[in-house]
């Protein structure tokens, strides 16, 4: 965007918006942005996973309308030295925010390009100062059944829960995403603020996000609870480990035609310079 006096007036006033409805026009770009096609912000906001809204790709679209993401608070608590209950205002320091673009590659085998705003994980999570029990991050879905109606059939187990090994956590990869396409996030994104760990299946990647914890065991997460067999802990991109009922060697991009070749899927959705060590000496066939 070009700055003229009147754009600068309406950034200064965009800065006084509550974090869930502010524009970020000019971001830091980061060094980890994939080179590859962008999807449509149509794409992206309307082919979407969030139970919490209604199991149909196009239903959170429909259904999160009316969801009001503020005010919001995020309780961080467990192992740690400094918990406490934070406003989402308090994670948003506007100079740590940058745009990632990053392929989310979902479980069911299809795959979007986003351009992400968001901050390191990694810096967000040393605020709290985690002590050395503190093994394993857990995250925690808001639960209130009257603004999440999806809430109100028992296809999950609610709350939505997902985790990461405090290693993988403290990576220079995830990111805690406040906005996508230099907006703040669409509801059915998971407004206001969700988690993106782009060499993970897309269900590691919690939206709306209220809790965060430090834990000494694994947490229980939602999929694993609900499919133990088919949707393991560690849940890393792998086109070598088939989910039990399907391939996962090859993804359908979306906003592609339907008669294009697939895309090989790659090892880690290819991040393996990045967190390839994180798995040393692990069968990656049976931690999943
Ligand atoms: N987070 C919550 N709370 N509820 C969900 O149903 N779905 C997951 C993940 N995060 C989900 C969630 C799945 S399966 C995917 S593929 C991604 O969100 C999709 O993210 P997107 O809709 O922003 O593309």
């Amino acid at each position: 965007m070009q700055r003229t006096a009147a754009t600068g007036l309406l950034l200064a006033a965009d800065a006084m918006l509550p974090a869930w409805a502010r524009r970020w026009p000019e971001l830091k770009q980061s060094p980890y942005n994939t080179s590859d096609k962008i999807n449509s912000f149509e794409d992206i906001t309307t082919y979407n996973n969030f139970y919490e809204f209604g199991t149909g790709k196009k239903d959170p679209h429909k259904n999160a309308t009316e969801f009001n993401p503020a005010p919001w608070t995020i309780t961080v608590e467990g192992e740690c030295d400094k918990p406490g209950v934070f406003d989402l205002e308090d994670f948003i320091t506007p100079g740590a925010l940058e745009e990632r673009i990053y392929r989310l590659r979902c479980v069911e085998g299809w795959s979007m390009v986003i351009p992400w705003v968001g901050f390191s994980l990694a810096d967000m999570l040393k605020k709290f100062e985690p002590n050395s029990k503190a093994k394993y991050v857990e995250f925690t879905t808001l639960l209130d059944k009257s603004r999440m109606p999806g809430q109100k059939r028992r296809v999950l187990h609610w709350p939505y829960v997902e985790g990461l090994r405090i290693d993988e956590a403290m990576n220079e990869l995830p990111i805690m995403a406040v906005g996508l396409y230099g907006e703040a996030l669409p509801n059915q994104n998971g407004a206001p603020i969700r988690l993106v760990v782009p060499w993970k299946y897309g269900f590691k990647s919690i939206k709306s996000i209220v809790k965060i914890r430090f834990t000494e065991t694994q947490p229980q997460t939602t999929w694993n609870k609900t499919g133990p067999t088919e949707y393991g802990f560690y849940s890393n991109v792998n086109p070598t480990v088939d989910h039990p009922r399907w391939s996962q060697k090859k993804e359908r991009v979306i906003g592609e035609a339907f008669w294009k070749p697939k895309r090989e899927t790659q090892m880690f959705n290819g991040y393996g310079e990045q967190v390839a060590h994180l798995y040393n000496g692990m069968d990656l066939k049976k931690y999943f």
